[in-house]
């Protein structure tokens, strides 16, 4: 058996490790419980005392020698893989592109539009999407029985109290809460979303946004109204547009009126954006009522004001040539992606 012992210590001094895989082959011939150790150690128990004591040292020498063979090649051939996968790698290789996210339409015009006017000094005011009927309607001057508080146009919120509270219809609301909150002069706009019950269509939502627009103090005039919202319009849509004003009626303004831009598409001749009209309306406007005035503590003698209201979908769906409303609340990829570059 001394003889074997010596043989192996050989064998196993020269055995060549490189890989992984020889490494293994090595563990399982020597090392593992069906292999030529376990077997001489079993062998060994065999042997009468006074050998035991010369082939028991040879063979731990062996063992130890073996175990330490098996522990550096598994050191040097498992660095070896690591460094033989870094020699794979092409650092002139373009790396995996990173997807570029884009900010929703609206977004973006909203953040135009109170861009344009928060440079002329126009604050930036937010009201409650919940509100109550004083806010969106009383405190506006809507007679009780105005159809626009009917069940038709408004979602009442179920409520045990007998405050009535709604989705608000418009951000005419913020404006109330404003003048309640703020001493004159007053130079604000108010972005937010809206809710009335409609059909959903190409050209109606239940759901859309609303940039209003408020100006309170000692001699504001109708003609600081038109020269704000023509800068806002060149600012928008470019200087070439014109803008003109119909006569309307809101019941939070008097006098009060609508306002058309000219047809962005057409320069004004005529197309199916504008119905051949020339004309396109952008939103509505007027000087504060009095009784508005004084409804949220404001003396209506001493001070005056203009106010404006614009759907952001509106502006949005002709700044782009969108000509479906839900396109902005549908989420679809391929809607989206397509304003990455835009602003
Ligand atoms: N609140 C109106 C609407 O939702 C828009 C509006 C019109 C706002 C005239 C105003 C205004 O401030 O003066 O249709």
């Amino acid at each position: 058996m001394e003889s074997k012992v010596k043989e192996l210590v050989e064998e196993v001094g020269g055995v060549s490790i490189s890989n992984p895989d020889q490494a293994e082959q090595f563990r399982l011939k020597y090392l593992s419980k069906k292999g030529v150790l376990a077997d001489l150690f079993e062998e060994f128990k065999t042997l009468a005392p006074e050998q035991r004591k010369v082939v028991g040292k040879q063979l731990n020498e062996l063992k130890q020698m073996a175990e330490k063979k098996f522990a550096e090649a598994k050191e040097t051939t498992s660095a070896q893989n690591g460094s033989s996968a870094d020699k794979n790698i092409d650092l002139s290789l373009p790396s995996e592109p990173i997807e570029l996210g884009s900010r929703h339409p609206i977004s973006l015009v909203r953040a135009s539009i109170t861009d344009i006017f928060t440079k002329i000094g126009f604050t930036i005011s937010e009201g409650p999407e919940i509100e109550d009927d004083w806010h969106n309607f009383g405190a506006l001057n809507f007679p009780e029985d105005h159809p626009a508080r009917d069940m038709q146009d408004t979602f009442f919120v179920e409520s045990d109290s007998a405050d009535k509270w709604l989705l608000r219809t418009h951000t005419s609301s913020v404006q109330v809460r404003v003048m309640k909150n703020q001493k004159p002069p007053i130079r604000t706009i108010s972005p937010g979303r809206v809710y009335r019950n409609e059909t959903i269509s190409a050209r109606a939502h239940c759901q859309f946004h609303q940039v209003e627009g408020l100006y309170v103090d000692e001699g504001v005039s109708f003609a600081d109204l038109k020269q704000t919202l023509y800068y806002f319009v060149q600012e928008m849509f470019g200087e070439k547009i014109n803008i003109r004003f119909r006569p309307s009626f809101f019941p939070f303004t008097e006098p009060s009126a609508e306002m058309d831009i000219s047809c962005i598409i057409c320069g004004g001749i005529g197309c199916p954006v504008c119905k051949q009209s020339g004309w396109v309306e952008i939103l509505g406007c007027g000087m504060v009522h009095p009784n508005v005035l004084e409804n949220c503590g404001i003396d209506s003698k001493k001070y005056t004001g203009y106010a404006f209201g614009m759907g952001i979908e509106r502006i949005a769906m002709l700044r782009f040539q969108i000509k479906d409303l839900r396109l902005f609340f549908e989420n679809d990829m391929r809607f989206l992606s397509q304003f990455k570059s835009v602003l």
